[in-house]
């Protein structure tokens, strides 16, 4: 399930992205390869003109030709020169424009793909990281399939005219485009290198700049870490990673900026190399006087495409690799198969010798576990923490697939059910809720945001004994929640409260709540559990609990004990079998019981 670390080769890198690139606006990649085709011969016809254009110039004064053909020469010249820039521009402003139409195509693709994905996948936690370096790559590969096309279209076709150009004028003088090239590659490959190193040195120096700055300033952290006194503890780390960063970036600038220096004193020499072949053919009568000249005007625009290519194109190529790969080979996580079933009616659920283990941990978290809840049935689990409660709440309900055995949900195996089927008509509250930056309604009808009304939000907010009152809630339902976009702040309780209105709002057969009120008081909680017990009579419902009196209204009890079910049965069973249930349940009435 984790996304693996081993490189994809270039070719099916190219393979994967020119189709997602050219999908996204196929007017625009057509377009812009004319144009890129167009831009490499004028480029190249350039330089023959201006051999023309000389050529006339001398021959008008030493032979007197008539002035008319100089400046037809001429105006041509000019309108090569002019189409030319025009087809720079146009080739810089395509990819700026596509970019809107890429992002919509292969983001789409990458958001399609989240949503498809096996839940197990985001308990990795790199995941998310990955997610988003899939997001920076699918840029980078815009970028990628350009460059390649105008390497291929423009840039290799000018150098190979170029060089029969030269070849024609005098076979030695084609030596020149080497000249050009190995000074600049030599350059480039040495600055790559460096800053690959000072990357991934970098690297976890920078995420621990990161985190100390979340602790100091982020919201989460600020409270606690100020009520610690923590400040300059965090200010001083973070102050020394960031000193130990910039050594670092220093040393590699350094490093790579004497290396310049050097090169450029070789691209210099190579320079000076084509001038000398230059003068010496023009010496020796074998070249003109305007292939001279236009040849020397050449010679300037051959280096910076040159470096062009090199340095910014195939440099950012390298760059961008890492990150394409990213996005191919999250693309290509396997996605959570199955197919739609219509569950009809109040399921139950049977687990067969289910065992389940967490990717990356050799343990099994749930260990054979036989159970068979009726349709209609309310089964509490209880149990230490980490004994696996939410982690078997999350295989009933068919998030997880099982390693061994089978889960059989309203009749069907959830490794067969598409998670779209099995989600439609299972209403849960989790532990670790979510707490939108969005308005109340909005936080409560999240399951359905499209025929969300005030009646429906009414009945669920009073299921979960939420209070709408004027002076909290002015905007009632519209009232933002979060205090980023302008919003109030609500206690812990009552974005619980929030939280199972939510699991109230959505139309539901199965309810699970793990933990629904474990930041509520005990008043509340226990009005909450009252209705929960009312609401759950013809559905079939799951509660994870730590307060035991609570899983009293539950028809049976299960004791869940290092991932396996070691006690279940009835409250009043289960006391007198004086197993861990009723240690448990003794030792948390004891404080309730005055002595
Ligand atoms: N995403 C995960 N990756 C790896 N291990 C996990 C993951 N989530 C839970 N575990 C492990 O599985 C075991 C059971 O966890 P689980 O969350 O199911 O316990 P729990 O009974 O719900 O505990 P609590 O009462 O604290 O909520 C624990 O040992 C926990 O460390
Ligand atoms: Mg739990």
């Amino acid at each position: 399930m984790d996304i693996k670390n081993e490189k994809i080769s270039l070719y099916k890198i190219l393979k994967r992205i020119i189709p997602m690139v050219f999908l996204a606006s196929p007017i625009y990649f057509i377009f812009f390869n004319i144009v890129s085709i167009v831009n490499g011969i004028l480029a190249v016809m350039s330089t023959i003109m201006t051999q023309k254009f000389f050529d006339s110039v001398t021959n008008a004064v030493n032979n007197g030709e008539t002035v008319s053909n100089v400046l037809l020469i001429g105006g041509g010249l000019g309108l090569v020169l002019i189409i030319d820039e025009i087809g720079n521009g146009v080739l810089n402003f395509i990819p700026d424009d596509l970019s809107y139409r890429v992002n919509a195509y292969i983001g789409g693709k990458i958001n399609k793909k989240v949503g498809s994905l096996d839940p197990l996948v985001f308990e990795n936690p790199s995941t998310l990281d990955d997610i988003n370096r899939a997001n920076v790559g699918m840029m980078d590969s815009m970028f990628l399939v350009f460059i390649f096309s105008m390497i291929f279209t423009s840039y290799v076709p000018y150098f190979l005219m170029m060089a029969a150009y030269l070849y024609r004028l005098k076979p030695v003088l084609s030596l020149s485009i080497i000249i050009i090239f190995i000074p600049v590659a030599l350059n480039q490959f040495i600055r790559l290198k460096v800053f690959r190193k000072l990357s991934d040195e970098a690297a976890p120096v920078r995420r621990e700049v990161k985190y100390y700055e979340d602790c100091i300033v982020d919201r989460e952290y600020f409270k606690e870490t100020r009520q610690l006194g923590a400040f300059k503890y965090f200010i001083d780390l973070y102050v020394s990673s960031i000193k130990l960063l910039n050594k670092k970036r220093w040393a590699a600038e350094k490093e790579s900026g004497i290396m310049e220096l050097k090169m450029k004193g070789i691209t210099l020499l190579g320079y000076m190399g084509v001038l000398y072949l230059l003068v010496d053919a023009l010496i020796k009568g074998e070249i003109s006087v305007g292939a001279f000249g236009a040849v020397f005007a050449s010679i300037g625009q051959m280096f910076s495409t040159m470096e062009e290519i090199i340095s910014r194109h195939i440099g950012r190529i390298t760059e961008d690799l890492g990150n394409i790969n990213h996005l191919i080979r999250f693309l290509d996580i396997p996605e959570r198969e199955g197919s739609d079933f219509e569950i009809k009616g109040v399921p139950g659920i049977t687990l067969r010798n289910v065992s389940f283990r967490y990717p990356g941990r050799e343990e099994e978290t749930l260990n054979t576990i036989n159970l068979d809840i009726k349709p209609g049935e309310t089964i509490a689990i209880v149990g230490e923490n980490g004994a696996g409660k939410t982690t078997l709440v999350k295989i009933m309900t068919g998030i997880y697939i099982p390693n061994d055995g089978q889960v059989i949900f309203g009749g069907i195996d959830t490794s067969k059910i598409s998670m779209k089927s099995l989600y439609k008509n299972i209403s849960a509250v989790f532990q670790k809720f979510q707490r939108y930056k969005m308005n109340l309604g909005e936080n409560i009808a999240i399951s359905d945001l499209v025929q969300v009304n005030d009646e429906k939000l009414n009945h669920a907010t009073k299921k979960a004994d939420l209070i709408i009152d004027k002076e909290k809630f002015k905007d009632s339902y519209g009232t933002m929640l979060s205090r980023e976009f302008d919003g109030i702040d609500l206690s812990g309780g009552q974005w619980q409260k929030i939280a199972i209105a939510r699991g109230f709002y959505k139309v539901h057969d199965t309810i699970v709540l793990d933990e629904p009120t474990a930041a509520i008081d005990p008043i509340e909680e226990t009005k909450i559990y009252n209705k929960f017990a009312d609401m759950s009579k013809d559905k079939t419902a799951i509660i994870v609990t730590h307060r035991l009196g609570a899983a009293k209204i539950a028809d049976r009890i299960v004791v869940m004990d290092k991932g396996e079910i070691c006690e279940i049965g009835t409250h009043e069973e289960l006391i007198n079998i004086k197993g861990k249930y009723s240690e448990m349940y003794n030792a948390q009435s004891k404080w309730y019981v005055e002595t």
